[in-house]
C-alpha cells in the first residue's frame, strides 16, 4: 500500500491504494465513481475509458503504480451531469445512440478526447478512432454513435446550439411516432445510469460476495467434493455445496411442449452426480470479499471422473452416445411438418429441384455487461436482483429449486447493460438464491468477462438438409427438410426451438406442399438460449441460400424468384397453412428494386481482376409474440398530481422497455392532455407490478404495449364523467373510484397441431435485406460495404428505438453471416475465416435504413420497440 494523490473530476483526492490495483478499481471501489464500468477488464473493450494527463486510458489495465503522483483523472462523471451535460452526452441522448448504455461511458470519454484532438472529425475519422481505440458497442450497429459525435462537434464548434439537439415536442402534443428521447439515455449518457455491478458494490457491508467453483471438463462424473481446504482460507463464511440446498436443487423446465421426451427437473442448481458442460458449478463460496471469495474457489478438491464429451449433435445422435441426462434420450424433442400433398411425386415431376446442406454455428451473444446480480432476504421473502427478462418465470423455474415458497421470492430486474435474449435463461438467479438462503446474509456475484463468456447460454446451431421443387416459371411447389439442433447440456427452450424449424424455414414463401422433420438433441456444449430471432436465422438461412440456389439454376434473377413466390392474398400461407396478416413483401420488394438495380449496376462497374463485387437479397420473417397462448398484464394508475404510474414487468434491456410504456401511455392518455414527465413507471418488479411475462420474442410491444394501453384506456373510462370531461384525482376518490386499473391482453393465437398446423402468433415482422459485399480474390477477404433494409414492423412507437434495433441488429446479422453459416456443397463460410476472424471486416454505411411509409399497413396492434433479426459476434 502506498499513499497517492491525485485529481479526479478536479478535485484531489487523498489515497491510499496497492501499486498492483488498477485504475478502475480505486475509482470504482474506493471512490464509488461507478460511471466508469468494467466490461471485459482486460484492455479490449473500452467501457472502462478515462482521461489521465488528457489522454485515453483503459483504466481496466492501468496499474495504479503507472499514475502518476498528482495526475488529473477525468471520468464520465467530470465531463457532464443530467443537470448540466455535455454537447457530447445532449448528442447522444437526441440520436439515440444508447441503447444499454453500459458502453456509453466509455464512448462519451473518447469522444471527449477525439473532439479535443480533432474538432471537425470526417465519419471515417470518427470510426477509425473508435476502432484504433478498441471502443465496443454490441447494440448500436455504430450509426447512431457517429451520427451523435458529428452533431457534438457542430455544437462545439458553434454551428450548431445545445438547443438544436434537444427533442421539441410537435404542436400536437404527441409523442407517438417521433423521435422522443428514451427517459433512461441522459442517465446512460452521463454515467449515473446504476447497472449490476455498481448496485453490488453499493450493497451494505454485511453482504457476501460468492465465487464459483466450475467444472474446467464437458462431461464428468463427480466422486467427491473436499471443501475443508476452503473453508480455512481468509474471510470465507461458507463454502456451500449441492448438500447444503434447501430445496430440490432442480431447475424447473417451466415451459414444455407436447412431446418432450424428458423430465420436468434436469438442470441441477449445484451439480451433485454430474458435470454436463464446461463452467457447471460444482460448489459456491460466500466470503467478505470477492478476491478471497476467488482464492478460497481455488482451494475446493474435485474429484471428476471425465466421460465422453459431445460437442455436436450429429456425436450425441450417433448409436454408441450415452446419454448425458440419464433416462432421457440425447434426441429429446422431435417435430413434424405435414401441409399439403405428398412431395415425393412432386419432386419426382417437377422442372427444378434443388437441395444441399446448411449448418448456422453457436453464435455467443457477446454482451457487454459481464452477468450479475445480488440477493437478500426479509420478511420472510428472498429477493434477487438481476439481468432476468424473464423475471416471473424465473420465479416458476427457480422457488422450488432454492427450496422457498413462489409467493415468497421476488424477482428484481437491475439496469441490464443488454442481453440480446440470453437472459430469458436462468443464470446467476440460482447461486445467489441458494447462498442467500444458506448463509441468511445478503450476496452478490460479478462473473468476469471469461464466466461471462463460457457459462453463459448461446444460439444453438442447426444442421438443415433442405430441397425445394419448382416449376418451369419458378413458382415454388414442394419443399422438404430434415435438420437437427444442437441445444447444448440442458434442454430448456429446445422444444420451443425445434418448433422454430418447423414454422420458420421456407417462411416468407407460398409453397403448396411441406413435408420435414426436425429435433433437438442435448450434447455438452453451452446450453441453447433464446438469441434475436430465436430460431429464425438458422431455419432462414437455408431456405434463403437455397432459393439463391434455385434462381441460379433457372437463370432468373434471385429478387424477381422471390418475388414471384412471396405471400399473396388467395394462396396457402405459412408453412403452418396460417395466412399472414398482412400481404406486405410484393410492396417491399417493389420498393427495393429500384436500389436493387442500382446495386447490380455499382458492383459490375467496380469488380476487377482482384475484387469482385456482388449483391446479395435475403427475405426476412419473424413473429412478435411466444408461440400459440400469449398474455401480458399491466396496470395505470392515477397519481394525486393528476399525472399517472404505469406498472408492468416488461424487462428492459436497452431495446428500449421504458420508451415503449412512456410512448404506449402517452398515446393512449392522450385525451388527458398529460405531459410525457407525468406518465411515470414501476417496471420489473414482481412485487409491484402485473405479470408481463417475458421480454422477448419481440413481444414487448405487441403484448404488454397492448396491455399498457388497455390499462390507460380502462382508467380514462373510470376517470369520464357524463359530459366527457375527466374526474380529478380528488373527486376520483370522493366518488369511491378506481384509482389503478389492471388490464390484460391476450393473443388469439392457439399454436401449432403435431402436423405443424395451425395459428402460432397472432403478428409478424417482414423485411427484405440487400448486401453489397466485396470479395478480394486472392486472400478471400469480405467486405459487406453496404447494407439496406427495407422492412415493414408496423407502426412505429419510436423511431429511435425502432432506428437502433435496425441497426444493431444488421450489424448482428453481417457477423453471424460472415462467421457463422456454412453451405455443405459449397463451403461459403471459408476455413480460414473460421480459423481467423480478424480478417473479416465490414462496415455498415450510413443511410443504410430505408423506411416504408409508416401509415401504410395500420393495424390494431401497435408495433415497434421489439428487436429486429439477426445477430452475431461484433468487431469495428
Ligand atoms: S477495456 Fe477495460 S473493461 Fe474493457
Ligand atoms: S449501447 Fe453499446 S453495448 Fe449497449
Amino acid at each position: 500500500m502506498e499513499r497517492k494523490i491525485i485529481n479526479v473530476n478536479g478535485v484531489s483526492r487523498d489515497l491510499v491504494t496497492d501499486p498492483e490495483s488498477t485504475l478502475v478499481s480505486v475509482l470504482r471501489d474506493q471512490l464509488h465513481l461507478t460511471g466508469t464500468k468494467v466490461g471485459c477488464g482486460e484492455g479490449q473493450c473500452g467501457a472502462c475509458n478515462v482521461l489521465m494527463e488528457g489522454k485515453l486510458v483503459r483504466s481496466c489495465v492501468t496499474k495504479m503504480s503507472k499514475v502518476p503522483e498528482g495526475a488529473h483523472i477525468t471520468t464520465i462523471e467530470g465531463i457532464g451531469t443530467p443537470g448540466n451535460p455535455h454537447p457530447i452526452q445532449l448528442s447522444w441522448v437526441l440520436h439515440g445512440a444508447a441503447q444499454c448504455g453500459f458502453c456509453t461511458p466509455g464512448f462519451v470519454v473518447s469522444t471527449k478526447v477525439l473532439l479535443d484532438q480533432n474538432l471537425d472529425p470526417t465519419r471515417e475519422d470518427v470510426r477509425d478512432w473508435f476502432q484504433k481505440n478498441r471502443n465496443v458497442c454490441r447494440c448500436t450497429g455504430y450509426k447512431p454513435i457517429v451520427d451523435a459525435v458529428m452533431d457534438a462537434a457542430k455544437v462545439i464548434q458553434g454551428k450548431k446550439t445545445a438547443s438544436d439537439l434537444e427533442y421539441k415536442i410537435p404542436p400536437d402534443r404527441k409523442i407517438w411516432n417521433t423521435a422522443y428521447p428514451r427517459p433512461s439515455a441522459i442517465y446512460k449518457a452521463t454515467g449515473t445510469w446504476d447497472f449490476g455491478a455498481d448496485v453490488a458494490l453499493k450493497m451494505p457491508p454485511e453482504t457476501l460476495r460468492l465465487a464459483l467453483v466450475q467444472a474446467k471438463v464437458s462431461h464428468a462424473k463427480i466422486n467427491s467434493i473436499d471443501t475443508s481446504e476452503a473453508e480455512k482460507m481468509p474471510g470465507v463464511f461458507k463454502v456451500i455445496t449441492h448438500k447444503d440446498v434447501k430445496g430440490k436443487n432442480r431447475i424447473n423446465r417451466v415451459l414444455t411442449f407436447p412431446g418432450y421426451k424428458g423430465q420436468a427437473e434436469v438442470r441441477p442448481i449445484i451439480c451433485d452426480e454430474k458435470v454436463f458442460q464446461y463452467g457447471d458449478v460444482m460448489a459456491i463460496v460466500a466470503a467478505d470479499t470477492e478476491e478471497q471469495a476467488k482464492a478460497a474457489a481455488e482451494k475446493v478438491k474435485v474429484n471428476l471422473e471425465e466421460l465422453p464429451a459431445y460437442m455436436s449433435a450429429p456425436e450425441a445422435m450417433a448409436p454408441d452416445a450415452m446419454e448425458i441426462h440419464p433416462g432421457i434420450p440425447n434426441v429429446f424433442y422431435e417435430r413434424i411438418i405435414k401441409k399439403g400433398s405428398d412431395v415425393k411425386p412432386i419432386f419426382d415431376k417437377a422442372a427444378y429441384v434443388v437441395e444441399d446442406e446448411f449448418y448456422v454455428g453457436r453464435q455467443p451473444h457477446l454482451h457487454l455487461e459481464p452477468d450479475c446480480g445480488v440477493a437478500y432476504l426479509k420478511n420472510g421473502k428472498l429477493y434477487i436482483h438481476s439481468k432476468s427478462i424473464a423475471l416471473n418465470f424465473h420465479r416458476a423455474m427457480l422457488a422450488e429449486g432454492i427450496g422457498v415458497k413462489m409467493d415468497d421470492l421476488v424477482l428484481i430486474q437491475s439496469n441490464t447493460g443488454s442481453t440480446f435474449g440470453y437472459k430469458v435463461s436462468t443464470t446467476c438467479e440460482q447461486y445467489l438464491g441458494v447462498a442467500a438462503t444458506v448463509t441468511g446474509r445478503p450476496v452478490s456475484l460479478v462473473y468476469d468477462m471469461h464466466q461471462n463468456i463460457s457459462y453463459t447460454p448461446k444460439r444453438s446451431p442447426f444442421f438443415v438438409k433442405l430441397r425445394l421443387a419448382a416449376d418451369k416459371n419458378g413458382k415454388l411447389l414442394a419443399m422438404e427438410h430434415d435438420y437437427s439442433i444442437d441445444h447444448g447440456s440442458y434442454d430448456e427452450l429446445g422444444d420451443l426451438l425445434c418448433q422454430r424449424g418447423v414454422q420458420f424455414i421456407g417462411a416468407g414463401y407460398d409453397i403448396p406442399s411441406i413435408r420435414g422433420k426436425g429435433r433437438a438433441v442435448s450434447t455438452n456444449h453451452s446450453w441453447g438460449a433464446a438469441f434475436r430471432a430465436f430460431g429464425a436465422p438458422q431455419s432462414e438461412f437455408a431456405s434463403e441460400t437455397l432459393m439463391d440456389m434455385l434462381a441460379e439454376k433457372m437463370g432468373m434473377d434471385p429478387l424477381e424468384l422471390r418475388y414471384k413466390n412471396v405471400y399473396r392474398p388467395g394462396g396457402t400461407g405459412l408453412p403452418s397453412s396460417q395466412q399472414p396478416e398482412v400481404f406486405t413483401l410484393p410492396d417491399l420488394i417493389d420498393m427495393l428494386r429500384p436500389k436493387y438495380q442500382e446495386a447490380l449496376k455499382r458492383a459490375k462497374q467496380n469488380s476487377n481482376a482482384n475484387k469482385k463485387c456482388g449483391v446479395g437479397i435475403s427475405l426476412a420473417m419473424y413473429g412478435a409474440q411466444v408461440d400459440g397462448p400469449d398474455a401480458s398484464s399491466a396496470a395505470c394508475e392515477l397519481n394525486p398530481d393528476g399525472g399517472v404510474t404505469i406498472y408492468d414487468t416488461r424487462e428492459d434491456y436497452g431495446q428500449g422497455a421504458d420508451m415503449g410504456a412512456l410512448g404506449t401511455a402517452h398515446e393512449a392518455l392522450h385525451p388527458l392532455g398529460l405531459p410525457p414527465e407525468k406518465i411515470r413507471r414501476v417496471g420489473n418488479d414482481t412485487e409491484k407490478c402485473p405479470d408481463s411475462s417475458f421480454a422477448a420474442g419481440s413481444r414487448s410491444q405487441i403484448m404488454t404495449g397492448n396491455a399498457i394501453r388497455l390499462a390507460c384506456q380502462a382508467l380514462l373510462k373510470e376517470m369520464t364523467k357524463a359530459d366527457g370531461s375527466f374526474r380529478t384525482y380528488d373527486e376520483m376518490v370522493k366518488e369511491g373510484k378506481e384509482l389503478k386499473k389492471i388490464a390484460t391482453y391476450t393473443a388469439s393465437s392457439q399454436g401449432i397441431d403435431e402436423n405443424g398446423q395451425g395459428k402460432f402468433m397472432d403478428n409478424f415482422m417482414y423485411g427484405l435485406n440487400m448486401a453489397e459485399v466485396t470479395g478480394d480474390t486472392k486472400t478471400g477477404k469480405t467486405t459487406v460495404d453496404k447494407m439496406t433494409l427495407n422492412t415493414d414492423i408496423g407502426v412505429i412507437n419510436n423511431k429511435l428505438v425502432v432506428d437502433g434495433q435496425n441497426y444493431g441488429g444488421l450489424a448482428q446479422g453481417i457477423g453471424l453471416a460472415l462467421t457463422r453459416t456454412t453451405r455443405t456443397s459449397r463451403n461459403t463460410r471459408s476455413s480460414q475465416a473460421l480459423e481467423s476472424p480478424t480478417s473479416r471486416t465490414f462496415r455498415t454505411t450510413s443511410n443504410c435504413t430505408t423506411w416504408k411509409p409508416r401509415d401504410a399497413w395500420v393495424r390494431s396492434g401497435h408495433r415497434g420497440s421489439g428487436n429486429c433479426l439477426w445477430p452475431a459476434p461484433m468487431r469495428l
